[in-house]
């Protein structure tokens, strides 16, 4: 962002520090037009009394209306102006691993999702596809939900800029912040990125002045804008990460925004006089508010139920603040720096963490709607189903680091993982269990495991995958619930029951003991992979003999060892995961030519047929 000032403000009006002349750019820079500046705060209707209540609900919102049964998360809102790309959807799939795990804690979950609709890349959009901004959101707000749909997304709020509660809200956030004399007007010169929606430093951009994350050249802008004082959070915002380290995560990420803040925050610009599409600025309706300080506040308005009151202090007593932002890492100054210090101004509490992820990258560069070089999601789901999809995402990147994808990886690793390890050792077991005790489990599993150690490894792995997803280590979650499965395939092919139901007696009944212990191991897994695959280990339930409602109904308290009864009655073996084939370029190429011919085949018939 570059914002730079150059006031002359007399004095005790302003409480903006003015940035050092050495860090001024010769072309974007604030300059202070006298004639039209209003010097001083502007003002609604505001009283400094109203001002201390919004501090006095400051101190007690911080503390949170949310308690400590309750989990509010956040995914970004996504930009409207293309479909979701599997950049868009991986945030989305890891807010739901997230959740599904909070839920599973007992946790009161608001996982929060939606779209970010105003502004100008999105009118841009409308126009080049035809459409007006209103139509072209709904269709792409819909691309999003229906993408949701395929991947199991279970959230709970869809928040959309464009809807009414949600402006409202903007509106009572701003007057907030403008009653604590936080918004001024000045005129704004400076190089900005439509597809960021940002100003940026000239010396962030490439060698020919174009956006390092978009490739695309920045226009030279000259505005009348309303700006934000963030210069004056500057010591509020170094308290607030020196006392809340926790507050950005990765902890490499925190160093990112602590060098942004000591290198002086400056105040930013929050409105737009070129842009009609967005939502108008309280008493200037020549004037639309900036699109960032809209969206963050659907983090807030998404809170408000259908038919409530739609203003911003119900909204806030509904879960503010949230307890954790996922976002990925190219949108972290918006959200550990300007939004803590936006809400601050208005008088609300601060969101308890901010979790900046990597990217997904095509060829080492990030995939990307305006970059072109996207993989498509709902392809993937279609070909693989929405458990491989989320495992792999999930497994394979880790949490917080960008990861580059691969068909071939993306197919080794859920064959490897899922088909092999669990669905396999499952599928062995259940087939053993039927032919020699007619599907039905002879001990209860605390029974099978007296004195058997692999017990214990399955505990303290089932422990290390709590512990890892509290941390948001979902890749690590996900290793630790695998370490059960290939400590079980070593188990069990140690002890090669299939021999010893041969032997008879005791040593057929240690055979089916075992049998058990793999079952329960298997059990235990399904209860703890279910954030990432629930679908398969809704199945892996099923086949163990539970109800779907049983399934529905399990929580963490579930991965303790010992919920398999005696007596239980398995369902007949059923492959829960099929093997995907890894195809070589030549198949490939006759895979789709085949597609081809056969779609050209049908339209004759259809001609045909018309005919
Ligand atoms: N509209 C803003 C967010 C406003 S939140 C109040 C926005 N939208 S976005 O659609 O451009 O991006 C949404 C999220 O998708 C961002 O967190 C971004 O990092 C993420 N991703 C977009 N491409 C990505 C990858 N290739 N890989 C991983 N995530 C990436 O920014």
């Amino acid at each position: 962002m570059a914002a730079r000032a150059l006031f002359s403000a007399p004095p005790g009006l302003y409480s903006i520090s003015i940035p050092p002349l050495s860090s001024l750019t010769s072309r974007a820079h604030w300059v202070l037009l006298s004639h039209h500046l209003h010097v001083g705060p502007l003002s609604s209707s505001s009283s400094s009394s109203r001002r201390r209540c919004h501090y006095r609900a400051c101190t007690d919102e911080s503390k949170g209306p949310t308690s400590s049964d309750s989990f509010v998360l956040t995914t970004p809102l996504y930009y409207v102006n293309a479909p979701p790309h599997m950049g868009s959807a991986y945030t989305t799939i890891a807010a739901d691993a997230i959740a599904r795990f909070q839920r599973l804690l007992g946790k009161k979950v608001i996982f929060i999702t939606g779209t970010d609709e105003h502004g100008e890349k999105i009118a841009l959009a409308a126009e080049a596809n035809n459409r007006s901004p209103r139509e072209h959101c709904d269709t792409i707000a819909q691309s999003y939900r229906s993408l949701w749909s395929d991947l199991q997304i279970e959230y709970d709020k869809f928040i959309r800029t464009t809807d009414q509660k949600h402006e409202k809200v903007v509106e009572d956030f701003y007057a907030r912040v403008l009653d604590s004399g936080d918004i001024y007007r000045a005129d704004y010169e400076g190089l900005y990125c439509v597809n960021c929606e940002e100003y940026k430093d000239e010396k962030e951009l490439t060698e020919n002045k174009c956006c390092p994350v978009h490739l695309k050249p920045c226009s030279l802008r000259k505005e009348d804008n309303y700006f934000f004082a963030l210069s004056k959070y500057q010591s509020k915002m170094e308290e607030l990460l020196t006392n809340n380290p926790e507050f950005v995560k990765p902890s490499f990420r925190l160093n990112e925004v602590q060098s942004w803040i000591k290198s002086g925050l400056r105040d930013f610009s929050i409105s737009r006089a070129s842009v009609e599409w967005g939502i108008p600025v309280p008493n200037d309706t020549k004037q639309t508010i900036y699109v960032w300080f809209d969206a963050l506040l659907g983090y807030i308005s998404a809170l408000l139920e259908n038919g409530e009151n739609p203003d911003l202090q119900t909204a806030v007593s509904s879960g503010w603040p949230a307890s954790l932002h996922l976002i990925g890492k190219d949108i972290l100054r918006f959200h550990a720096v300007y939004w803590p210090a936006m809400l601050m101004s208005a008088g609300l509490g601060v969101p308890k963490m901010v979790f900046g992820h990597g990217f997904l990258t095509k060829d080492g560069m990030k995939m990307g709607k305006s970059l072109g070089n996207t993989l498509e999601p709902t392809d993937l789901v279609n070909r693989f189903g929405a458990d491989a999809v989320r495992y792999f995402f999930l497994r394979e990147v880790e949490f917080g680091n960008d990861g580059d994808y691969s068909e071939e990886r993306f197919i080794n690793i859920v064959n490897a993982h899922l088909a092999n390890t669990i669905g396999n050792l499952l599928n062995r077991t259940l087939g053993l269990l039927k032919k020699n005790c007619e599907s039905t489990l002879p001990f209860s599993s605390t029974e099978a495991a007296e004195g058997i150690g692999f017990k214990n490894t399955v505990e303290k792995s089932v422990e290390m995958a709590r512990h890892h997803y509290e941390n948001l280590a979902l890749s690590s979650a996900c290793e630790s619930v695998l370490d059960i499965g290939n400590a079980g395939n070593l188990y069990i092919d140690e002890r090669a029951p299939w021999s010893c139901f041969k032997k008879g007696g005791e040593t057929a009944e240690m055979a089916s003991k075992d049998l058990v212990v793999i079952l329960e191991a298997l059990r235990i897994m399904a209860v703890a992979l279910s954030p990432v695959a629930p679908s398969l280990c809704a199945r892996i339930y099923a086949q163990l003999g539970f109800t779907e409602d049983q399934f529905k109904s399990i929580t963490w308290a579930d991965t303790k060892w010992g919920m398999l009864p005696a007596g239980q009655k398995t369902m007949d073996p059923k492959p829960v995961f099929a093997r995907f084939e890894v195809k070589s370029e030549e198949e490939l190429q006759e895979a789709v030519s085949k597609a081809v011919k056969s779609s050209k085949k049908a339209s004759r018939t259809q001609g045909m047929v018309g005919a």
